[in-house]
């Protein structure tokens, strides 16, 4: 029998997002996404592939709903499409669009799933990039009145609202490296950017609480443990550089209030930061979500000392390192007073196979049992982690990547839609029951 590891309550899950995997990009009143759009840039995507029709999950939704119930989950993550419900990010509401998400809702409740939502997971409404999008600090204003009329729509059915997913990843790999929608290589526009999407995070807090809402409310970070190669100095600074860039620029504003003094390599531009702003931003959270899929190798050698990657590495080209989620979460909760965490995403590509119906995955099974190691070690340690989900529930829309990462538990089939439970997804919900099991008998001998 499989010794709990885990606290009776902990919530299991998997995690989606709404471009990922809807399609419907063009029906029943839905608004263009900077998705959709920078889908049809040429070279934007491998393949050319694009998120218009992606698992269909918009016309599959019951027989979806079905499957996640049939993985034995407590909860499952999906986020949002603004444009489907706001179609313009301002002004008129689309109904059909708020509809599905009632429905979407509703459907988990039934079957006893918990919803837990993400109001922006990077489809942002075209209309409002074309008035600058998150350079343009209305945008964050107009987030704050989508965020507080979905919180009044579904705040009486689900038990969590995450504002932003990644707003590093919205920010720099969208406006900085160009790889993302809307497309931009530009320090400037990134900080201004990412300066106006932790704004918005701070407002719709505000504009959701004001509004009533009891909900749990937080906001989700991808965060990696940043390590030099070496002992020297010069790669410890650049570590120290890295996570100033890619953790500290995020959780220091959250949770500090004020920007870090090394984010990055080079001292970030100027860029208009109002009075009271900080403090918007700083708003008392309920939980930080986080995702962790790789740590950040730091090596400031030319050329640079190789990754160790002694577990090998996905098919994204990312080390494995489990390890990692338990340096970062015990290094963070010495730095911050944190809230309760959620680990919102983690998981791994890699090249699955349908042959003769099944898909043996025996390489993602062992990705999660050390990540679940790791992460109990590090609640052991007192870091106060409340649930996992695994990215993904099923094959997706792997942005840049297009449909040829495939991260789900369960597979698609493309051409025809087919769902096949991967090894992964029999062993995640049997590894769920043994926990359920273990952690209740924990307790009753407590
Ligand atoms: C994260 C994203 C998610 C997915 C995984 C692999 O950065 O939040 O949508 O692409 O990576």
């Amino acid at each position: 029998m499989q010794n709990s590891l885990f606290p009776p309550d902990f919530v299991w899950g998997a995690a989606t997002s709404a471009y990922q995997i809807e399609g419907a990009a063009q029906e029943d009143g839905k608004g263009v996404s900077i998705w959709d759009t920078f889908c049809r840039q040429s070279g934007a995507i491998e393949n050319g592939d694009l998120g218009d029709i992606a698992c269909d999950h918009y016309h599959r939704l019951d027989s979806d709903l079905d499957l996640i119930k049939s993985l034995g989950l407590d909860a499952y993550r999906f986020s949002i499409s603004w444009p489907r419900v706001q179609p313009l990010g301002k002004g008129a509401w689309n109904q059909p669009g708020l509809a599905f998400y009632d429905r979407l809702v509703d459907g988990l409740l039934e079957r006893g799933l918990a919803p837990h939502v993400t109001l922006y997971h990077w489809d942002l409404p075209q209309a409002l990039q074309d008035v600058g999008g998150w350079a343009n600090r209305d945008t964050a204003y107009r987030f704050a009145e989508y965020a507080q009329t979905m919180a009044q729509r579904l705040g009486d059915r689900v038990v969590s609202i995450a504002t932003h997913n990644e707003p590093f990843v919205a920010a720099m790999l969208g406006n900085l490296f160009g790889l993302h929608a809307p497309g931009f290589k530009d320090l400037q526009t990134a900080s201004q950017v990412t300066h106006h999407l932790l704004l918005s995070h701070g407002l719709a807090i505000q504009a959701m609480r004001s509004a009533g809402s009891k909900v749990p409310l937080g906001i989700v970070l991808n965060l990696s443990p940043a390590t030099p190669a070496t002992t020297s100095e010069a790669d410890k600074q650049k570590a120290e550089q890295t996570f100033g860039f890619v953790g500290r620029l995020f959780l220091d504003p959250l949770f500090k209030g004020s920007y870090p003094e090394i984010a990055g390599p080079e001292p970030l531009p100027e860029i208009d930061i109002q009075t009271g702003d900080m403090e918007i931003i700083r708003q008392p959270i309920d939980f930080l979500g986080i995702n962790y899929y790789f740590r950040e190798w730091c090596s400031a050698s030319t050329p640079p000392a190789p990754v160790p990657c002694s577990l090998g590495k996905t098919e994204m080209g990312w080390e494995i390192y489990p390890e990692g989620l338990y340096e970062l979460l015990t290094d963070i909760h010495r730095t911050y007073s944190l809230p309760p965490v959620f680990i919102t995403e983690n998981g791994m590509a890699a090249n699955d196979v349908l042959l003769e119906g099944a898909i043996h995955d025996s390489k993602r099974i062992e990705y999660i049992d050390l990540h679940l190691k790791a992460l109990a070690k590090a609640i052991a340690e007192g870091v106060d982690v409340r649930g996992y989900f695994y990215w993904s529930l099923m094959d997706n829309f792997e942005w840049s990547y297009g449909f040829g990462k495939r991260f789900g538990l369960i597979h698609i089939d493309y051409q025809t839609q087919l769902r096949t439970l991967k090894d992964s997804a029999v062993w995640y919900r049997n590894y769920i029951q043994r926990e359920r099991s273990g952690a209740k008998q924990k307790e009753a001998t407590l």
